[in-house]
């Protein structure tokens, strides 16, 4: 089946959520999954887009079908004050019906000639402990274990932390 990889436009909110969705499923945390397709629209697609994304879509059997959007992967710049510029893969993902066909493999190479081309140092991403099949996937494309090897945790302020330390809004 032929696909192709695209940057993602305003129309692909919706497949965007649905995959996001999916993923978070795959992952046993979907209902973790608050964010609306009018969120992602302001998000990405503003003056300043918070997220991107590269949309894998696959032709219908017909010419005259639609287009289907059956991965995706969102990134979005960072910097380390070590290296400097550095990629990070929030979500990657795709559909079941889809995978062992070269579409990840794709995806990543798009993002690694995009990190070229913005001379960034590195790629990163978290990975569930127990998502094993994907850490062996990343794994076998040369990615470093850095919890394992270096010893960091990942932490968060969750939102009522950030109010408890905010500056109290005025009355
Ligand atoms: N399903 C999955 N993998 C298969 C299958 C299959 N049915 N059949 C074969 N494979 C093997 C392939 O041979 C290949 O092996 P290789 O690593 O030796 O090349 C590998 O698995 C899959 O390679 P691709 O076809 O290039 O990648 P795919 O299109 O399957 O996408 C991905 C990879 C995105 C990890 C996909 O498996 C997926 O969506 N998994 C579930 C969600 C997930 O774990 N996402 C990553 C979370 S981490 C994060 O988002 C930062």
């Amino acid at each position: 089946m032929e696909y192709k990889l695209r940057k993602a436009e305003p129309r692909d909110v919706s497949d965007i959520l649905r995959l996001v969705k999916e993923l978070a499923k795959y992952e046993e945390m979907e209902d973790q999954v608050t964010l609306t397709e009018k969120e992602l629209l302001e998000d990405g697609f503003g003056d300043t887009p918070f997220y991107h994304c590269i949309i894998a879509e696959i032709q219908g059997e017909n010419s005259s079908d639609d287009a289907k959007v059956v991965g995706f992967a969102m990134y979005y710049f960072t910097y380390d004050p070590w290296v400097g510029k550095q990629l990070y893969l929030e979500d990657f993902y795709v559909m079941e019906e889809h995978r062992g066909l070269g579409i990840g493999s794709e995806l990543l190479r798009h993002l690694s000639d995009l990190a070229m081309k913005t001379r960034c140092n590195g790629m990163m991403f978290v990975v569930a402990e127990n998502n094993e099949p994907s850490v062996q996937f990343y794994k076998r494309r040369g990615a470093e274990d850095l919890s394992q090897e270096e010893g960091w945790r990942l932490f968060r302020f969750d939102k009522n932390s950030l109010v408890k330390m905010a500056t109290p809004a005025e009355e």
